[in-house]
C-alpha cells in the first residue's frame, strides 16, 4: 500500500513536469530541456503506469495517443451555440460598427480587445475538475463532432488545468491551426508515401482532426489558440475579453500574444495595418483580425443578432486575386431561375483552391466589366463564395476576343427570359416546370440547412428525376427500398441508407421546413423568424402583406414573396403533400405576451446562486416570457433576481430601488395562470 502512494506520487510530480515542458515546447517556445531528456521523463512515467496501471489518469501523458473512435464521431450539443462573425471589409464598415456600438450603449467612448482572426477550425474543449474531459468541432453551430482523441495529441493543450476557486466546469473554446512550415513539410511527406496532399494549412488541420484513428493525427503538427473561457457565473469573476485572456494565460492554455486592447477606431485600423504587415511573417495563416467590445456587460447589453454577437466585428483581409483567362461563357439556370453567366476559366490555383468557373454575376455587370471570350481577367475567391471575375486585364487583351450575348430564351426549358421592374437580373420564370429549377429546388430542399437529407446529392436527385421516381420534393417521402435498388449504382446498403435518411428528415421543425421550400428572399433566419411568430401554416397562410412585413427583417418586397407562394395552389399544394407523406414538424411557437406579464419586456439582472435553478435555466425561462437578461444593475433594471451569496450587485439593486426577486417568484409567474 506504502509503495503504492509513493508511486503515485512520482507519477503525479512526472505528469505535472511533462506537461510543464509541453508548456515550455509548444506554448512559450523556449524548451529547458532536450528531446532525449523529455523522452527519458516519459518512458519513466509509461514504466511506472506499466507496473501499476492504477496510474494512468485521463490526463497522463501517455493518453494523448492511440485512442481510436469507432466507426464514426458522436455528437455533441453545444452547451451555448458557436456563433458566427459579421464581416467588414472596408474602413467605412468599421466606423459604422464602431458608431452603432456606442449608440446602442450610449456612451461616448469605448475599449475594444483586438485578437487575430485565425483561419483554422474551432473547437470546443471541455474541463471538468480540472481534466479535459471533451473536446468538439463547431460542426454547424449547435452540435458537433467529438474529436477528444484526437485534440489529446496537442501536446500544447493541457489535460489538466488548475481550477481552484473556479467552478467545475470549464469550457475553453479556439482554434487548432497547423503552421504554415509545418504544412509544407507534411505535404513534402504526403508527396514521397505518395499519398494525399493538402491545398492549404487549414484543410490539413481539419483533415488531421477528423481522422478516426489518433495515430495518425498524433503524426500531424498541429497546434491550438484559445481566444474564449466561459463557466457559470463568469460575470462575477471576469469583467472583460482581456480579463480571460489573462486567465487563460495563467492556466497555461496557449493563446496568442498579439492580443491588445485598443481605444478607438484610429487605434483598431492602427491594430489592422500592423497585423497586414506582420502576416507574411507570422507562423500560422490569419484571414483578418477580429474587434471584440472587451467588457462583459457591454457585450451583454448588445446581445446577437440572428447567429452573430451584436459586440464583435471581423476586419477580414482583402481575397486573394489571381490571374487566369477566359475560355467560354454560359450561363446557369438557378433556383428562383436567376439566369446567371458563368465564365468557364484556364485552371488557376488562387486562395488554396484550383478555379474552372466564375461568376460573372448578370447581364450589366457583364457589360460594365466589358467581359468577353478570351479576355485575360482577374478572378477572386473570397472564402466558401463562388469565385468571382474582377476585372478585365485591357493590356493583355488578345486579338481573338468574341463578345457574348445573353440568350433570349432559357437554355434549359427554352422558356422567354424575362427581366423584371428595376431588377439586373434575367429569369426564367417556368418555377417547377423548368427541369434545372426543379433539380436546384430538389437540391435546396435536401440541403443540411433545410431538410437535411444525407446523402441525396446532386448525382442521385438527376437519376430520381429521369427514372421519374420523383417529380417534387414530396415524392421523396414515398420513395422505398425496392424502387431505389433498380437504379444503377444502388445496392442494397445505399438504398438503406438513403430512405434512412429521408425517414429521419420527416421529423424536422417549422423554420426549417419553410427555409426548405425555397421561397424566394427567405433565407434560414427569416424563415426561423416566421416560424417562431406565426407557429403553424395556416397561420401563416392567414397572413396579409401587411402583417408579414411585423416580422424583423422582411421588408415589403420579401412580404410579397410569401404572400404569394403561400397563395398559390401549387405551392400549397405541394405542403399538402409533403404533410400528407409524413413530414412533421415541432412547433416554434412564441410564448404569448400576457401570459407571464410580470416577466414580459422587463430587464432582469440574476446574482448569486439560486436554490434549485442553473443560472442558465433562470435566462431561458425569462427569455422565453419576453423578459430580457443584462448583466448591468442599472436604472434601467426592473428586477433583481437574487440568490444566496449575492454580492454588490444587490447592494447597488437595493441603492437604486430596483426590486429584489427570489427564484420563487419567478416560478410562481410563469406557473400561476392569471
Ligand atoms: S470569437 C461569438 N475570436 O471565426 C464570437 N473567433 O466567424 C465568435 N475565429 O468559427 C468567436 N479567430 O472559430 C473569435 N480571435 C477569434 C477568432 C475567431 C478565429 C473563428 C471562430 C469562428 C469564426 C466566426
Amino acid at each position: 500500500m506504502k509503495k503504492n502512494i509513493e508511486l503515485e506520487a512520482k507519477a503525479s510530480a512526472l505528469k505535472a513536469k511533462i506537461q510543464e515542458h509541453n508548456f515550455n515546447y509548444y506554448v512559450k517556445d523556449e524548451p529547458t530541456i532536450s528531446d532525449s531528456q523529455y523522452d527519458v521523463l516519459l518512458k519513466e512515467l509509461e514504466s511506472l503506469e506499466k507496473q501499476c496501471p492504477e496510474l494512468i489518469t485521463p490526463d497522463s501523458p501517455s493518453q494523448r495517443v492511440g485512442m481510436l473512435s469507432n466507426t464514426a464521431f458522436n455528437q455533441v450539443k453545444h452547451t451555448k451555440p458557436m456563433l458566427s462573425l459579421s464581416n467588414v471589409f472596408y474602413n467605412e464598415e468599421l466606423v459604422a460598427f464602431d458608431k452603432r456600438v456606442k449608440t446602442d450603449l450610449g456612451i461616448e467612448s469605448i475599449s475594444y480587445a483586438v485578437e487575430p482572426k485565425f483561419d483554422g477550425l474551432a473547437v470546443a474543449l471541455i474541463y471538468e475538475q480540472g481534466i479535459f474531459t471533451l473536446g468538439a468541432t463547431r460542426g454547424d453551430g449547435f452540435t458537433g463532432e467529438d474529436v477528444t482523441h484526437n485534440l489529446k495529441t496537442i501536446k500544447s493543450i493541457p489535460l489538466k488545468i488548475n481550477t481552484k476557486n473556479l467552478p467545475p466546469r470549464i469550457e475553453v473554446r479556439g482554434e487548432v491551426v497547423m503552421f504554415k512550415e509545418d504544412f509544407f513539410a507534411l505535404n513534402n511527406k504526403q508527396e514521397e508515401l505518395g499519398q494525399k496532399v493538402f491545398a492549404n494549412p487549414r484543410n490539413a488541420a481539419a483533415g488531421s482532426l477528423r481522422q478516426l484513428d489518433s495515430n495518425i493525427t498524433a503524426t500531424r503538427p498541429l497546434r491550438f489558440y484559445a481566444y474564449s473561457i466561459d463557466f457559470d457565473g463568469i460575470e462575477d469573476n471576469l469583467a472583460s475579453q482581456s480579463d480571460s485572456i489573462k486567465l487563460l494565460n495563467q492556466l497555461k492554455i496557449p493563446t496568442t500574444n498579439l492580443v491588445k486592447e485598443v481605444k478607438n477606431v484610429d487605434e483598431l485600423l492602427a491594430y489592422y495595418n500592423d497585423i497586414v504587415d506582420k502576416r507574411q511573417a507570422l507562423p500560422f495563416d490569419i484571414d483578418g483580425v477580429v474587434y471584440k467590445v472587451n467588457s462583459f456587460n457591454y457585450q451583454d447589453e448588445l446581445g446577437f443578432v440572428s447567429r452573430a454577437p451584436r459586440w464583435a466585428v471581423a476586419h477580414k483581409f482583402p481575397a486573394e486575386e489571381a490571374e487566369s483567362q477566359i475560355i467560354d461563357i454560359d450561363v446557369q439556370v438557378g433556383r428562383t431561375g436567376a439566369i446567371t453567366p458563368v465564365a468557364r476559366l484556364k485552371p488557376t490555383f488562387v486562395s488554396g483552391v484550383t478555379v474552372t468557373n466564375a461568376s460573372l454575376h448578370n447581364e450589366s455587370e457583364l457589360l460594365r466589366k466589358d467581359v468577353h471570350i478570351n479576355d485575360y481577367v482577374l478572378i477572386r475567391r473570397a472564402g466558401d463564395v463562388v469565385p468571382e471575375v474582377v476585372s478585365v486585364i485591357q493590356s493583355k487583351r488578345p486579338k481573338n476576343i468574341k463578345t457574348f450575348t445573353m440568350p433570349t430564351n432559357c437554355p434549359v426549358c427554352n422558356t422567354t427570359l424575362k427581366k423584371e421592374e428595376g431588377e439586373a437580373v434575367l429569369r426564367c420564370n417556368a418555377g417547377s416546370q423548368c427541369p434545372a429549377q426543379k433539380k436546384q429546388s430538389i437540391m435546396h430542399f435536401a440541403s443540411r440547412k433545410a431538410m437535411d437529407i444525407d446523402g441525396l446529392g446532386e448525382k442521385i436527385i438527376d437519376q430520381l428525376l429521369e427514372s421519374s421516381l420523383i417529380d417534387d420534393v414530396s415524392d421523396l417521402y414515398t420513395l422505398n427500398l425496392e424502387s431505389l435498388q433498380n437504379l444503377e449504382r444502388f445496392g442494397e446498403k445505399s438504398a438503406q441508407n438513403l430512405v434512412e435518411s429521408i425517414n429521419k428528415s420527416k421529423e424536422t421543425t417549422l423554420g426549417r421546413l419553410i427555409y426548405a421550400l425555397g421561397i424566394r428572399g427567405v433565407g434560414e433566419a427569416t424563415a426561423k423568424d416566421i416560424a417562431k411568430e406565426f407557429g403553424t401554416i395556416s397561420n401563416i397562410k392567414a397572413q396579409t402583406v401587411v402583417t408579414l412585413e411585423d416580422v424583423d427583417d422582411i421588408g415589403p418586397t420579401v412580404s410579397k414573396f410569401i404572400f404569394d407562394y403561400f397563395n398559390d395552389l401549387n405551392s400549397t399544394n405541394l405542403i399538402d403533400k409533403l404533410l400528407a407523406n409524413g413530414v412533421r414538424f415541432k412547433a416554434e411557437v412564441k410564448k404569448e405576451v400576457g401570459e407571464a406579464p410580470e416577466i414580459s419586456e422587463k430587464v432582469f439582472v440574476l446574482t448569486g446562486t439560486l436554490p434549485t435553478l442553473k443560472r442558465e435555466d433562470a435566462k431561458e425561462i425569462i427569455d422565453q416570457y419576453g423578459g430580457k437578461v443584462t448583466s448591468t444593475v442599472s436604472k434601467k433594471t426592473d428586477y433583481i433576481l437574487a440568490g444566496s451569496d449575492a454580492g454588490s450587485k444587490l447592494e447597488k439593486a437595493q441603492s437604486l430601488g430596483v426590486k429584489v426577486i427570489t427564484e420563487d417568484d419567478l416560478i410562481k409567474w410563469t406557473t400561476e395562470k392569471k
